[in-house]
């Protein structure tokens, strides 16, 4: 059974994902034109990611007052009941801005550090994935209803598909496409979509058997991290790490091995 507090967050998570995705679904202006940069003139921020961020952490503290706040648009409070919610408004920022489909919104919960509830809507696909802690991976769909998740079995890494992303600061690039230039003639092929909490859900949902990326935030991996975990993938950073910003890797049990130590080996990582 789950346990009470968990369902609360998972609700509140789901509500707050789906006002989010219809504000952001159905509100993007026509004319929408980036707000302000940050870590270079190619990471924008748009009105939306700022109007979505707000409506998210409004709506979870009229439901839950005492809980602090990561946000990657600035919601940055202790809290002190002990969860503490770790949320990217808008994932795949520059997909949205050019009016690509790929985008999602991350909500996680954490409670004493740990996440214990994920929620990614990607409402250009109609689908909205969850886990809880302990409790496996779901999707529910505009289409299929809802449906565990699981990730594929592992074919042989040369017949793995595996997704990654690019940093927005231009060495970090620069690095990160020679370790894809060395990696790609070793796999199936790569994808990369844009937003790294779908990258994860897809690997969750067996859509990909591996995804990899330097540079991450805890608001694009929190949640899309439990619920490739749930799914049955494993993740993490280096080898005998936690998925951090030095590296992340997800991947399908006999593709996260390999293609880890291909990271390692490749020095894919940066502290
Ligand atoms: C970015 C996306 C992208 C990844 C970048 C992230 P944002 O998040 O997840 O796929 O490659 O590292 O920063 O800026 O769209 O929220
Ligand atoms: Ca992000
Ligand atoms: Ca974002």
């Amino acid at each position: 059974m789950t346990d009470p507090l968990y369902a609360e967050l998972l609700r509140i998570a789901q509500e707050a994902a789906r006002r989010a995705g219809d504000l952001l679904r159905d509100g993007r202006p026509a004319d929408l034109a980036v707000a302000k940069t940050k870590s270079s003139p190619i990471d924008v921020v748009t009105e939306m990611d700022i109007a979505a961020e707000k409506l998210i952490t409004d709506l979870i503290s009229g439901h839950r007052p005492d809980d602090g706040f990561l946000g990657e648009e600035g919601a940055s409070t202790e809290g002190t009941s002990g969860v503490r919610w770790v949320i990217d408004p808008l994932d795949g920022t520059v997909n949205y801005l050019y009016g690509l489909p790929t985008w999602a919104v991350s909500i996680a919960a954490e409670q004493a550090g740990e996440t214990v509830v994920g929620v990614v809507a990607a409402p250009m696909r109609g689908e909205m994935y969850h886990a809880v802690r302990g409790g496996g991976a779901r999707a529910t769909g505009a289409w299929d209803g809802e449906r565990e998740l699981a990730c594929r079995p592992a074919p042989p890494l040369e017949q793995a598909l595996v997704s990654t992303g690019f940093n927005y600061v231009t060495d970090v690039k620069r690095h990160q496409a020679e370790v894809a230039h060395r990696l790609i003639p070793l796999l199936r092929d790569i994808r990369r979509s844009g937003s790294a909490a779908v990258d994860l859900c897809d690997v969750a949902a067996g859509r990909l058997d591996g995804y990899y990326e330097r540079g991450l935030h805890p608001w694009d991996l929190a949640a899309g991290d439990l619920i490739a975990r749930e799914a049955g993938a494993m993740t993490g950073g280096r080898p005998g790490e936690r998925p951090n910003h030095a590296l992340t890797v997800a991947a399908t049990p006999g593709v996260f091995e390999p293609l880890q130590q291909l990271l390692e080996d490749f020095g894919a990582w940066h502290d």
